[in-house]
């Protein structure tokens, strides 16, 4: 008989929590019970998982002896609280947010790129999921970094409001039907109009000039690649998308690749999908391609007409899913394959 695990999903009722139930089921991830978390305020609603409905408990009566794997994405404060006493009662924490990706003894893993990092669990019991934006980066250019080596990065984000949660969602909604009506905008999840706007600001602004979304990609990159030297020159953007991060990258390699090279080791690699016809439509965009689907999209490779061992890529994914519960749930398939068998 297959082994089964109980698994306590943490932010059940938010973007990505909700993501995470499907995947689990549509993955047929050998659950025994399943565990639907939120506050208080969600005490008694119900939710999806596959074709059940389960019924939301509140995350902090619940006794976490009695699931062996969560998942946790309600926000970097609930995981500072909650995923120490889970990881203390045997219940191995995969943690959405950024509260622990930074600290050196908790692996934060992408399982195309450092899947060995995993056996790290061991020292808190905690592995950290990364930023969404890293992820679909990372997954684009390990195949490039360890054929010719990457100096620096510049990378600009175009990224959908689900990222924020599903107030932004419906902050967005809301903004675009009151411009159609020609009503006045409110603002509140975000500090301007993103209804047919972009802002250049995700997460706050740090000290350095950069916002910490920004950062994030930063240290996390360093961190996931395992090498300090990568030079990171990021800007992250909102954009009114639902779901689907874009990215812009512009690379400056080690030794010089061709288009031709760079597609041929792309399509090679695992949960990447080429999307690179120089035609009308001919590349992904996160509305039509990636949305509800699992690839890293990758398109526009071509060289830099500016610099000897340039590179450009337009890399597409769907932020809830491989940028954050399909790349936690592919960390737990891992974990149980390897470590908790
Ligand atoms: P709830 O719906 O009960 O507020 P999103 O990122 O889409 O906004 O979702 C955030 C998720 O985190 C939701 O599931 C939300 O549950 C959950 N959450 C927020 N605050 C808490 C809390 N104090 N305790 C448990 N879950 C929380």
């Amino acid at each position: 008989m297959t082994k089964t695990y109980d698994v306590a999903v943490v932010g059940a009722t938010g973007a990505v929590g909700e993501v995470m139930l499907s995947i689990l089921a549509e993955r047929q991830f050998p659950v025994g019970k399943v565990y639907a978390l939120a506050s208080a305020r969600s005490v008694g609603k119900k939710v999806r998982f596959g074709e059940q409905e389960l019924i939301v408990e509140d995350l902090a009566d619940f006794d976490f002896s009695k699931a062996q794997i969560g998942l946790f994405s309600a926000g970097a404060s609930i995981s500072e609280k909650f995923a120490p006493k889970a990881a203390e009662k045997g219940c191995v924490v995969i943690d959405n947010t950024s509260r622990y990706r930074y600290e050196d003894d908790i692996p934060l893993v992408v399982p195309e790129v450092n899947p060995a990092a995993i056996a790290e669990y061991k020292n808190r019991g905690i592995i950290a999921n990364p930023n969404c934006s890293t992820i679909q980066m990372l997954v684009a250019l390990k195949p490039i970094h360890d054929a010719v080596g990457i100096e620096r990065i510049n990378v600009a984000t175009y990224q959908a409001v689900s990222g924020t949660g599903k107030e932004a969602i419906d902050e967005l909604d809301m903004q675009t039907q009151a411009l159609f009506d020609g009503k006045p905008v409110v603002s509140e999840v975000y500090p301007k109009q993103i209804a047919f706007n972009a802002l250049p600001h995700i997460d706050v602004f740090l000290d350095n000039g950069y916002t910490k979304e920004e950062m994030k990609m930063v240290w996390e990159t360093q961190k996931i690649m395992g090498d300090e030297t990568i030079l990171v020159n990021p800007t992250a953007v909102r954009i009114p998308v639902k779901y689907g991060h874009s990215e812009a990258l512009h690379l400056e390699l080690k030794a010089p690749l061709d288009a031709q090279a760079a597609r041929t080791l792309l399509a090679a690699a695992p949960g990447v999908s080429i999307m690179d016809d120089r035609c009308d439509g001919g590349y992904p965009t996160a509305a039509t391609d990636s949305d509800g689907t699992d690839p890293v999209y990758i398109g526009r490779i071509r060289q830099d007409i500016s610099h000897p061992r340039g590179l450009n890529l337009w890399v597409v994914s769907d932020n809830l899913r491989k940028g954050a519960a399909l790349n936690s749930v592919q960390i737990a398939e891992c974990l149980i394959q390897d470590y908790l068998a």
